[in-house]
């Protein structure tokens, strides 16, 4: 793919222009106008040198090469301070044979990461609690994150940092021995323990002697009192199977475990650390690690009353998957509203001298704001919940199939890969760090930036591979493309690897859905101006194999974002 052709291109030049291919290779870039050609070189950095005005060297360099065509160069052209490259065609096809007809299960992959872990902090949602709407940005986009690291070829571990300690359980354990029979904890076990939790807080106000009873509750919970501890165990069994449901409807599934609760019994070591490395200072009775910029307020590690704090867990946290777990790199796909936090614990672990705490990055995401809330019902007042969203999908998507494809087999499982692809998409496309407009009829738009849009792009391809009457589609091409949108069309697809290699480099799946409707908006162009079907017997071939190129790169391309591609819809 891009990347090889990228690299035989510099070596190709290398001998040519007198230069290292390394430092080639580094400076190819897209043409900002795709008509200029397949790739740009830029010669500005050597006008000092060579003491010649840009222009002037490019069109030397162009000379030179012209002179001496390297193999896979059709033409080259200097266009002021560049030199633009067009390739040959068929290198460009026997490069899409090789690297994605040959091998389907390889497209895309590279191995820049192998040999190295990196652990990915994602969901994290908090027992009792249903999920709000911030974590399903969470799952969604860590989702994506784990995705693309393993297609760089890191090791990967998705870990859940589940939200399972704290005072609360103490006051839900106290709430469920005074109000358990008024609830049906054997049909609805989740649900009775969130009425539970806001009952809690509700009578708390009226009543405030409940929280130290809640208090009292946490202490014996914190001393290992067997009753309280076997009630919290069960608390969070019964909100990780509500959780596995929900992440089971986006096909998330994390490898590790590591609830806030896993850490107890690594504070005090982790604060005697902080204390011999003359970090810990007091303030108003509690310790706190001051940042360097005084403007910074400072970390706190332990309350007055002697309690952890959510710092001091990811403190302790953040040795452990380091050290411990030997991870190379950790990332922590988390809400913007948590910046100062993580910016916070980071800079502790650097004055702890970890080295590693450059490699531990906040991946911070905006927020939801909806559109027309009014579709949206949601069942206990403001608090949109995740599952709500997506079942809303799901249910929107069972109409339009009902008004415009009734006679679809398999309609629910299909409604439910295209609602859930909807929600995921009209995530991802976003750059992470912005907020979200949510508008359903964006999200469900089958003819505009969407979801369902791009999977029935690629129900089309599938469509014209079934109609084409192969029993399975040519996986060569028999002559040189002609048609400038196939060849265009080509291009893009081969330009997945680097796609793939740029959205991981800045942790941004937004890049793989953008070029996703790359694909999806010149396979429109393709399909319009050229006959795929009914042309004679050649060209129609290498069409279809064109056709089910498009078909791998869009079916990776979505796999890559978690959204399933349908065959039909
Ligand atoms: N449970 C937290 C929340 O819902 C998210 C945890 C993120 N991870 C972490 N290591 N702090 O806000």
């Amino acid at each position: 793919m891009l990347t090889l052709i990228k690299t035989e291109l510099a070596n190709q030049l290398s001998s040519l222009l007198e230069l290292p291919s390394e430092s080639i290779l580094e400076r190819l870039e897209s043409p900002k106008n795709p008509e200029h050609g397949h790739l740009a070189f830029p010669v500005f950095a050597f006008a000092k040198e060579w003491k010649k005005a840009p222009p002037v060297i490019a069109q030397e360099l162009a000379d030179k090469i012209k002179a001496n065509q390297p193999a896979l160069v059709a033409q080259v052209s200097p266009m002021s301070g560049f030199l633009n490259f067009t390739l040959k065609t068929q290198y460009l096809m026997d490069c899409l044979k090789t690297t994605v007809l040959d091998q389907p299960e390889n497209i895309g992959r590279s191995q820049a990461g192998a040999g190295k872990r990196v652990i990915i902090d994602y969901s994290s949602p908090n027992v009792a609690k249903p999920m709000s709407i911030g974590h399903l940005r969470a799952t969604v986009i860590g989702q994506a994150i784990c995705n693309l690291a393993k297609m760089q070829g890191f090791e990967v571990v998705g870990l859940n940092h589940l939200g399972d300690w704290g005072t609360q359980f103490g006051k839900l354990a106290w709430a469920y021995q005074q109000w358990n029979q008024e609830y049906d904890f054997k049909n609805s076990p989740f649900e009775s323990l969130f009425a539970l939790y806001v009952r809690f807080h509700e009578e708390a106000e009226k009543r405030p002697e409940l929280n130290e009873f809640g208090a009292e509750t946490f202490k014996k919970l914190e001393s290992g009192d067997d009753e309280i501890t076997q009630l919290w165990k069960w608390f969070v069994e019964i909100s990780l199977k509500e959780y596995d449901r929900l992440w089971a409807l986006l096909g998330v599934k994390h490898d590790l475990v590591r609830g806030e609760s896993f850490y107890n019994d690594r504070l005090k070591p982790t604060e005697k650390l902080l204390e011999d490395k003359g970090l810990l200072v007091e303030s108003d009775g509690a310790m706190v690690v001051p940042m360097d910029d005084p403007k910074m307020p400072p970390c706190l590690i332990r309350k007055s009353d002697g309690a952890s704090l959510y710092a001091t867990r990811d403190i302790a946290s953040a040795i452990y998957r380091m050290e411990e777990l030997k991870s190379d790199i950790g990332l922590y796909v988390v809400g913007v509203d948590q910046t100062l936090h993580f910016k916070q614990v980071f800079e502790v672990l650097s004055k702890m001298g970890y080295a590693w705490a450059k490699d531990c990055h906040h991946i911070s995401f905006g927020m939801y704001q909806f559109k027309n809330m009014g579709r949206m019902s949601s069942r206990k007042g403001q608090i949109i919940e995740f599952e709500d969203v997506v079942q809303k999908a799901i249910e929107l998507v069972k109409e339009i199939i009902q008004e415009k494809n009734p006679e679809l087999k398999s309609k629910d499982k299909i409604a439910e890969q295209v609602g859930v692809g909807a929600i995921i998409f009209n995530d991802l496309m976003n750059d992470r760090i912005k907020n979200v407009e949510f508008d359903w009829d964006k999200v469900l738009d089958f003819e505009g930036n969407s979801g369902p849009y791009v999977q029935y792009c690629n129900v089309r391809c599938k469509s014209l591979l079934r109609k084409s009457g192969y029993k399975q589609w040519p996986k060569t091409f028999q002559n040189e493309l002609k048609s400038p949108e196939a060849i265009q069309l080509l291009w893009i697809l081969l330009s997945y690897d680097d796609v793939l290699k740029n959205g991981y480099k800045i942790f941004k799946p937004h890049i793989i859905a953008m070029y996703l409707l790359d694909v999806c908006r010149q396979f429109s162009t393709f399909y319009a101006k050229n006959k795929i079907l009914n042309e004679n017997d050649m060209v129609q071939s290498d069409l279809m194999t064109l056709v089910g190129a498009t078909s791998l790169i869009l079916e990776s391309a979505l796999g890559v974002l978690n959204i399933s591609a349908p065959n039909e819809m």
